[in-house]
């Protein structure tokens, strides 16, 4: 089966530095693929390069086998692929459900189906329902985060790219986000980057790590786990997952 999504030999600078030195992975359908590494690994530079926010200065991104290298970030969400930066960036004057609707904005379809979508999205995040017509800015980062989220999936997107949706949330909202992922890959085939291997590898058919621009390391969780000393150099040492 062709992978849904194909990176081969993927190099990005940004001026003189270079973010990603050669990276290479796939993604089968239906899938939820885990990018882990430490700051500045290049896991941000590897998504925005997906989604055309960053130009691949060489190397091949397939997605559904078709090259999507170079293309700018509106064709690519045309094509099925949505992407979730870092840092929760929701318009703090719009309300909760305003936010959530605009993620559909590039599809055809009309402002009361997008409405009545963003109504039923909230059973997937019920967390956030009550505060449908609350504005941004009064929300928490977990709050906002599940926004963020949301609005991803309004595009309907084939590919779900997530860029540490669990970065600063206290533990609980942690398992609430994750919780939310093992949902979402019911429909949804998912690119999740972390930095905390051990949820970001609980919920994985695959993992990859990253180091300074290069895949060091890929496999099925427990092969990754497995392997003590490549679980202590690279994932931060756990050697066991506690599920
Ligand atoms: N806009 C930019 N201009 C210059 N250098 C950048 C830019 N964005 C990222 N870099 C550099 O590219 C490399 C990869 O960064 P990237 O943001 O992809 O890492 P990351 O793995 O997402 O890190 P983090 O865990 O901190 O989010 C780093 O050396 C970083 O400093
Ligand atoms: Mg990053």
């Amino acid at each position: 089966m062709m992978p849904l999504l194909e990176i081969n030999d993927l190099i990005v600078l940004y001026g003189e530095i270079e973010a990603l030195r050669g990276v290479s992975l796939s993604v089968d359908e239906g899938q939820v693929v885990t990018l882990l590494g430490a700051n500045g690994a290049g896991k941000s530079t590897t998504l925005r390069a997906i989604s055309g926010l960053a130009k691949p200065a060489a190397g091949e991104i397939l997605f559904d086998g078709r090259s999507i290298a170079g293309l700018g970030p509106e064709a690519i969400v045309r094509l099925g692929i949505s992407h979730v930066p870092e840092g929760r960036r929701v318009f703090p004057g719009l309300s909760v459900k305003e936010n959530i609707m605009l993620g559909g904005s590039n599809r055809r379809a009309g402002k009361a189906e997008l409405s009545r979508e963003a109504d039923a999205m909230f059973d997937l995040f019920p967390d956030i329902r009550a505060f449908s017509n609350a504005l941004g800015w009064t929300l928490s980062g977990g709050q906002l985060q599940m926004v963020a989220v949301a609005r991803g999936l309004m595009a309907k997107p084939r590919l779900l790219l997530l860029d540490e949706p669990s970065l600063g949330l206290a533990p609980v909202i942690v398992q609430a986000v994750f919780r939310i992922i093992s949902e979402i890959r019911r429909n949804t085939t998912v690119l999740l980057v972390e930095q905390n291997a051990r949820m970001g590898l609980s919920v994985a058919d695959h993992g990859y790590v990253l180091e300074t621009g290069r895949i060091v390391l890929g496999g099925k969780p427990d092969e990754l786990w497995g392997n003590e000393a490549i679980a202590a150099a690279y994932l931060g040492g756990h050697a066991k997952v506690s599920a």
